[in-house]
């Protein structure tokens, strides 16, 4: 494909994370362009990466085609549902950094992230939407669920399934074969030696469950 039939790439999203997703695409070389959107009009106008616009979302029906989005918020919930209210502007996009390292034998679906120094192993699994940030490893044959988040740093062992929107937090680690449940949360640092139960906050060394259950 020549670099002009490439699409041009909407990160939607222009905070802290957009300027990730945009840095990685950028560095990828896989898009024709990169522009940015978000729905606050403060952004407008602005760039969220030199070099990289930022429109109104009411501006993007007008952009050249073919055109591809990635949805760059970090927020699981939220990440989901914009990708859906969006699904008509451009077909969902996964970006992925020239230097993670990721199996080929792996599967990953549309929308993900993969950042800079991550690993995803043989076999691994992605599903929807999944962020997978900076320095995390996703060993062998983990099954990680559409809209989840592995923090920067985290690390989990072979065959973990991180079901749908779960949060993974930074430089946590999760042993071999267990589960971190649906929108479960386990803290930055932890340490999980038992399944998470879905919905569940979890933090500490080994990881507890928190009183009350956190988005
Ligand atoms: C675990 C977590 C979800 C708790 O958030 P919260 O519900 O707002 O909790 P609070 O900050 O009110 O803290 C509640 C208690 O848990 C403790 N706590 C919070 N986070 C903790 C952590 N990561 N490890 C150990 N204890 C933790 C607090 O010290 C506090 O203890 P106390 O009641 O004895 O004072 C959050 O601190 C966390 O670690 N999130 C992950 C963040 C992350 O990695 N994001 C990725 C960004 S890219």
């Amino acid at each position: 494909m020549s670099s002009t039939e490439l699409p041009l790439l909407i990160v939607f999203g222009a905070g802290g994370h957009g300027r990730v997703v945009a840095d990685a695409a950028l560095a990828s070389g896989a898009w024709r362009g990169v522009v940015a959107s978000d729905r606050n009009p403060a952004a407008w106008g602005g760039e969220l990466l030199p070099g990289v616009a930022i429109v109104p979302p009411a501006a993007l029906a007008d952009l050249p085609r073919p055109l591809a989005l990635h949805v760059a918020i970090g927020n699981n919930p939220v990440r989901r549902q914009e990708a859906h209210a969006l699904r008509e502007v451009a077909p969902l996009a996964s970006v992925i950094h020239p230097r993670a390292c990721v199996a080929a034998s792996s599967r990953i679906a549309a929308g993900c992230l993969l950042t800079a120094q991550c690993v995803v192993g043989p076999m691994a699994v992605l599903g929807e939407g999944v962020i997978v940030n900076h320095g995390a490893v996703i060993d062998h044959d983990c099954v990680i669920g559409a809209w989840a988040h592995i923090a920067p740093g985290a690390k989990l062992g072979g065959a973990v399934a991180v079901d749908e929107s779960a949060l993974v937090g930074a430089g946590s680690t999760v042993l071999r074969n267990l589960r971190v449940g649906a929108h479960a949360t386990l803290g930055a640092g932890a340490v999980a030696l038992a399944d998470v139960p879905a919905g569940q906050a979890w933090a500490g060394v080994p990881a507890r469950p928190l009183e009350r259950a956190c988005a």
